[in-house]
């Protein structure tokens, strides 16, 4: 396995501020709904307002699902958008990505799609927990074998990992069947590694915020439709798309906040049995 690269990141501060924005669920044709939402005007309405609070992004990170139709047409869009950021976009790919189609499209600087972003004081390690035709995910050996080479390369730094599916139960029993199978492994993996301080998800179109052994196990809501907390089955919530801030501190620390827009998207089908 040929390690990728690592790269400086542009940010070179002491607080390297995150705009973590993931499950944008985007369709080929950007007039197509999903659920009855407009899935591109509603990642564009999510955008302008974590935009607009000017609280200067260093990087964006984008945790998967960034395609709902992984097509030319939807990466190609999705790229003119991102390239048109205050900052460098990174990108991992979600169950319904094509993660090499999404790679042949998306990673043309300032967008990168690459599995380490080397800051002053912290890594951020990205990784594919995507399984090909599975809506669940599963930490690869190449992937776990990854982690532990940049978390071993880089011991002084404080690491953040990323990666679409979530390690731990979100506590809706139809959704934790499309949790990270080997979470286990990979929690107890980086629980050897006292500088990583988080995990950062998507996958899960809600809010979750928890610790295991000291470690922030940070999920995020969608740009689109968002998932009923604690259901044993499929449920919208009627709960405005969102966006979370990430804050890395010199000293380790992750200060975090998520925020939402003021309305539901337009045309949200609330009583959708899936999709
Ligand atoms: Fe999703």
């Amino acid at each position: 396995m040929t390690p990728t690269p690592a790269v400086e990141g542009d940010a070179a501060g002491d607080l390297i501020r995150i705009l973590h924005i993931t499950d944008f669920h985007l369709r080929s044709d950007p007039g197509e709904t999903l659920l009855g939402v407009n899935t591109q005007q509603s990642f564009e309405a999510t955008l302008a307002a974590a935009l607009a609070e000017n609280l200067t992004p260093d990087l964006a990170l984008l945790t998967g699902d960034l395609a709902q139709d992984a097509t030319r047409n939807t990466y190609e869009r999705l790229k003119g958008r991102l390239t048109a950021l205050p900052c460098p976009a990174y990108c991992l790919p979600g169950n319904h990505d094509d993660p090499v189609l999404m790679n042949s499209h998306l990673a043309h600087s300032p967008i990168f799609c690459q599995s380490h972003i080397r800051l002053k004081h912290w890594q951020i390690i990205c990784l594919d927990s995507t399984i090909p035709h599975s809506p669940y995910g599963r930490l690869a050996d190449d992937q776990r074998v990854l982690l532990e080479q940049w978390l071993k390369e880089y011991p002084d730094y404080f690491a953040l990992v990323a990666l679409h599916h979530h390690p731990v139960p979100s506590g809706s029993a139809w959704m934790d069947t499309m949790q990270l199978e080997n979470s286990e492994a990979f929690l107890e993996l980086l629980g050897n590694y006292p500088k990583a301080r988080g995990v950062v998800f998507g996958h899960i179109h809600q809010t979750l915020e928890t610790e295991y052994r000291g470690l922030r196990l940070l999920g995020s809501p969608s740009t689109c439709f968002q998932f009923k907390p604690h259901q044993a089955q499929f449920a919208l919530d009627a709960i405005p798309p969102g966006y979370r801030w990430i804050e890395l501190h010199a000293d380790g620390r992750i200060t975090t906040q998520v925020n939402r827009l003021d309305t539901l998207p337009a045309g949200l089908d609330v009583e959708s049995g899936g999709y």
